[in-house]
């Protein structure tokens, strides 16, 4: 026969989390209408179920049928401040387990499962806003989750505020109409993606211009924000006179005075207490973080790791649970791990492969390459990672290899035109490119493609001229040569290859010789780290930046070497670990939304 539930045997499935219910069943005798004991009633349309199936649901038909004296034997409840679409959807998700969520109705149903206090519900409904988060809906999306209490919805769509707020001030609506606290809560924060705080300072002014009457006193607690340095503030007073919106010139003398007293305030600060000077204008936290991993430095490799916070400008040692010392690797970040590959130490070639956990700070070991790699050119496309050409101790190579993250499993691919070893690889437009490198003869000057689609290599236009130990990186669609051995000298000649015309262009050079450097892109910047230049290794670091054309020095890494790799990590939820230590006196707490909430979300 039918089992039926009791409140005993309720309560012990609730104890297991509703794990051993069968719904078809339940919701079998609901469309039968067998053991009906209940109606609820909203405005005037009723929905017959089983009282216990409900109370196992929501807290609040436990109470509804269980505290009033006269409730044990009634049977019809009436329900206010419901509507009758909504009291189906709960019914159906007590019996179901699920509904169908949509952009119409998830917010409305979030008011619900909370009023309700139905869990399940709540997290289905974030699960679907979380999906759906963008630049149109992530702040009314941040305050539904905060008042509604869904802390891990309003941390993701805090987290994606933070992260997306260049954009988020030139697109969202949502922004303008921030409260004061709010805003506050935003630009306050060490973690803000910004690349510099002329960005944060022209959010301010955006904001304040939206209500220039109502906001305009609210500039100076704003500014105080906004991590100026003297030494900046200039700039923006320049940038004000270039706001063209800005007609009403009373408005923008209240700006320029209150800009002017800030100034006048930061150099008083400034000059009576330097270190305070520093720590207001202490950088926020990068974003992502550039790494240098292990290398040869004099006659031995290092199991050095440095750290480049890009914001601090400075470099920092990574201290983690040893891997050993290698140089000539590869390295790539995929899937929130550093994946090392190949290489070789003083006696060996290898064929391992170990991967490093950056939140636990762990080294694994996961499945060996088929062939060893020393001089291996590695990169990364569809998280799947290649390996190709190199030095396996008796021969250069041409074959090559895949590795699939979720089978811990490397598969052989076609072999390449040429043996390339100690060549370099990028991928850009999903395809990849390796270019130079030794055949065991010859520097190359020669370059291919491969295209996975049809799983073949092909011959692309010849660099300008050979290069062996160079280094080859996809920057703004282009894919980059830089530096090298061309048989004789050390290059500090940079060229740039675009696969629509398929031709190679000069860039200005390094004007540093190097070879055997790292090399990685991070924040539309090209960077270039240490390497050897036919005498020393050596420590110096350089970046390139498309936009002027010009290299430019940045602080060096603290142990110079060659034969280094390097790999850009970003999102990691402890990027402090890895970034320059700052004062987190003034770390602010979450978002905190202080208005009543007032509006839709834009799902
Ligand atoms: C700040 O960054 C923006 C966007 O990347 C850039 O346009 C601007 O020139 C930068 N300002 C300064 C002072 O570096
Ligand atoms: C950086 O390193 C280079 C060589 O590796 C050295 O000549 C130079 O003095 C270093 N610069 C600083 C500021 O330490």
């Amino acid at each position: 026969g039918k089992k039926k539930l009791t409140t005993s045997s309720c309560r012990f499935l609730m104890e297991r989390k509703l794990g051993a219910v069968d719904y078809n069943v339940l919701n079998e005798l609901r469309l039968e209408r067998s053991f009906l004991d209940v109606v609820i009633s909203v405005n005037g349309v009723e929905f017959p179920a089983h009282k216990n199936v409900l109370c196992c649901s929501s807290p609040y038909f436990r109470t509804l049928f269980s505290n009033r004296c006269d409730s044990k034997d009634k049977k019809i409840f009436t329900i206010p401040g419901i509507s009758p679409e909504m009291m189906e959807m709960i019914i159906t998700f007590a019996y179901n387990q699920t509904v169908p969520v949509t952009s119409e109705n998830a917010e409305q149903l979030l008011v619900v499962a909370h009023q309700f206090n139905i869990p399940g519900l709540i997290r289905l409904c974030s699960n679907f806003l979380e999906s759906r988060l963008c630049l149109r809906n992530c702040i009314g999306i941040c305050k539904l989750a905060y008042h509604y209490c869904c802390l891990e919805l309003h941390l993701k769509a805090f987290r994606f505020i933070l992260h997306q707020f260049e954009d988020l001030v030139r697109e969202s609506e949502e922004f303008l109409l921030l409260s004061f606290t709010e805003l506050c809560d935003i630009i306050e924060r060490d973690d803000l993606n910004v690349r510099n705080e002329s960005l944060v300072f022209n959010a301010v002014m955006k904001w304040i211009y939206h209500q220039p009457e109502d906001r305009k006193s609210l500039l100076r607690k704003l500014l105080l924000k906004v991590r100026l340095a003297l030494r900046d503030s200039e700039n923006f007073l320049e940038n004000i006179r270039s706001y063209e919106h800005m007609r009403n010139k009373e408005y923008k003398m209240s700006i320029y005075i209150a800009l002017l007293q800030m100034i006048y305030d930061l150099g008083v600060k400034e000059s009576a207490t330097p270190h305070l000077a520093c720590s207001m204008a202490h950088s926020r936290l990068p974003n992502s973080i550039l790494l240098a991993i292990g290398g040869w430095r004099g006659s031995n490799p290092t199991n050095a790791i440095e750290a480049y916070d890009a914001r601090a400008k400075v470099w920092r040692e990574v201290l983690h649970e040893e891997d050993s010392p290698r140089a000539y690797h590869g390295t790539v970040f995929v899937k929130g791990y550093v994946y090392v590959i190949g290489g070789c130490d003083k006696v060996k070639f290898y064929n391992r492969v170990c991967r490093y956990d950056p939140v636990q700070r762990v080294w694994q070991e996961v499945a060996p390459t088929h062939s060893r790699r020393c001089y291996v050119s590695v990169v990364v496309l569809n998280d799947v990672i290649y390996a190709m050409g190199g030095f396996d101790g008796y021969t250069r190579l041409k074959t090559a290899e895949k590795y699939n993250l979720e089978k811990n499993q490397w598969t052989l691919l076609p072999s390449m035109n040429d043996r390339r070893s100690d060549a370099s690889a990028a991928t850009l437009h999903r395809k990849i490119y390796i270019c130079g490198g030794f055949s065991g003869e010859d520097y190359l000057i020669t370059a291919e493609v491969f295209n996975p689609k049809v799983n073949q290599w092909s011959l692309i236009t010849p660099m300008s001229t050979p290069r062996s130990g160079l280094g080859v990186v996809a920057y703004k669609d282009e894919v980059y040569a830089v530096g090298g051995f061309d048989g004789l000298n050390r290059l500090d000649t940079v060229e740039a290859y675009n696969p629509l015309t398929g031709l190679w262009r000069t860039v200005s050079s390094m004007s540093t010789p190097r070879s055997n450097f790292g090399i990685e892109t991070m924040e539309d910047l090209l960077y270039v780290v240490g390497g050897y230049d036919g005498f020393t290794t050596f420590a110096t670091v350089k970046y390139y930046n498309k936009e002027n054309d010009k290299w430019k020095d940045i602080p060096n890494i603290t142990v110079d070497r060659s034969a280094l790799s390097c790999c850009v990590m970003s999102g990691l939820p402890n990027i402090q670990t890895y970034a320059a230590a700052r004062d987190t006196s003034g770390y602010g707490i979450c978002f905190r939304p202080s208005e009543k909430l007032s509006y839709k979300t834009n799902v």
